[in-house]
């Protein structure tokens, strides 16, 4: 088959690899018809994630066609249409149990931290991701949701990953009615928390980004406010100005740790002194008003960053953050992707075939061509 194939720091090509196959009676294979670019790929691409191994494949958002079932599996059959969630769980362990299903501990036992997922390094087990023809997917009855006959994969395909993820950000914000809200990031999981924040009750969204096409995509949701960081002299006292100077009740970090606006973390990050740059970390605590939240969804890397703890300490701010438990979310955005109060494919800005893959991710990490969202299309989808 053909896929995607990692060699080196911002170096990837597309070539030739041995076709997936069963490996436990519980495995699905999947026949990708659709296959997305995330800005958590980009951390990878760059070489940011630990133990990305050359020749890895990544991909961990892909909808597409069962084309062979494990003895043990219940509820998929060859022909079915599936959309999979980027987190890989067991579905009876004591997180998943719990609706934790980035924390599964099987499907990814030999680490601390979190649970398996596709196309995401050996940190995260190693597993193949689904930029390629075929993928193998593991608990097959746990994570796949079968594609409603009247949808598309496109209508769903974002339910893999950052329409959960934007929303568990406005979630995990417990955004009470009439609250401001001030998202860091413009880019898909951003946009897709803005819109979350909406959903949620939010009285005030403001979006912050310096990408100034992606700021206007953010101001196309009604009411939405937004400032280019880049154009203000400092974006916090900026951010508290319009919030009555107490600041925001909400903020949520959509960037995480390639955040550009800070010469000081880009050298500490440069330097490994820290991973990456953690300066929107510290815009969102300094942001949130005494006794508000802060809700973290973009990616941060171990082993550490600078946080201003103190900060956030004595001004009684709740953190909350994590990798997105897919699953939890997905029958309920369905209805809102079916009932039209959220629209997932205003955001692909690119259709492009899988051999293009190489060019698509530089485009997205440039953010050229007004980019915001890639799906890849093997050929024979
Ligand atoms: N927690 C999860 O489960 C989960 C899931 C998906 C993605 N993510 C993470 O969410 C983050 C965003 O993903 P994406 O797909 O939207 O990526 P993206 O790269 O398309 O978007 C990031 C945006 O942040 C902007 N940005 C950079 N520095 C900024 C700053 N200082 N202030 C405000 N905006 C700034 C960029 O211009 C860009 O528009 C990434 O870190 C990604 O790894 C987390
Ligand atoms: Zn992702
Ligand atoms: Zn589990």
């Amino acid at each position: 088959m053909r896929a995607v194939s990692y060699r080196g720091p911002s170096k990837l090509r597309v070539v030739d690899k041995p076709e997936p196959h069963i490996e436990d009676p519980g495995d699905a294979i999947v026949r990708i018809t659709r296959t997305a670019i995330c800005g958590s790929d980009l951390h990878l691409y760059h070489g940011y994630v630990p133990d990305t191994r050359v020749g890895s494949t990544f991909g961990h958002e892909f909808a597409g066609v069962v084309s062979e079932v494990g003895f043990a599996v219940e509820h998929l059959r060859p022909g079915d249409r599936v959309v999979v969630p980027f987190n890989i769980a067991c579905g009876h362990c004591f997180f998943c149990a719990r609706d934790l299903y980035a924390s599964c501990e099987n499907s990814n036992p030999h680490s601390d931290l979190m649970g398996g997922v596709y196309g995401y390094s050996h940190t995260t087990g190693g597993y193949e991701g689904g930029q390629a023809e075929y993928v193998r997917v593991p608990f097959a009855d746990v994570g796949p949701m079968k594609i409603p006959d009247d949808m598309t994969e496109e209508d769903v395909l974002f339910l893999s990953d950052i329409l959960p993820t934007g929303y568990q950000a406005a979630d995990m914000g417990a955004i009470e009615r009439g609250e401001t809200v001030v998202v860091f990031g413009c880019g898909p999981v951003g946009l897709f928390a803005q819109q979350s924040a909406w959903l949620l009750g939010a009285g005030r969204v403001i979006a912050v980004d310096d990408v100034d096409y992606r700021l206007q995509f953010a101001r196309r949701h009604p009411g939405t406010e937004i400032v280019n960081f880049a154009e203000v002299d400092d974006v916090v006292a900026h951010l508290k100005r319009l919030t009555e100077g107490r600041g925001a009740d909400v903020c949520i970090d959509a960037v995480g740790l390639e955040a550009s606006g800070s010469v000081s973390h880009r050298l500490l990050g440069a330097t490994m002194l820290q991973a990456g740059s953690a300066n929107v970390l510290g815009w969102a605590i300094d942001t949130a008003r005494r006794g508000g939240r802060v809700s973290v969804v973009g990616v941060y890397g171990p082993p550490w960053n600078l946080v201003p703890i103190g900060t956030a300490m004595n001004k009684g701010l709740t953190l909350r953050m994590g990798q997105c438990n897919v699953k939890r979310y997905m029958a309920e955005l369905l209805q809102h992707i079916r009932d039209g109060r959220v629209d997932v494919k205003a955001l692909v800005t690119h259709r492009l075939p899988l051999e293009a893959a190489p060019e698509a991710y530089e485009m997205f990490a440039r953010k050229e061509d007004r980019c915001i969202k890639c799906v890849l299309i093997p050929e024979a989808a």
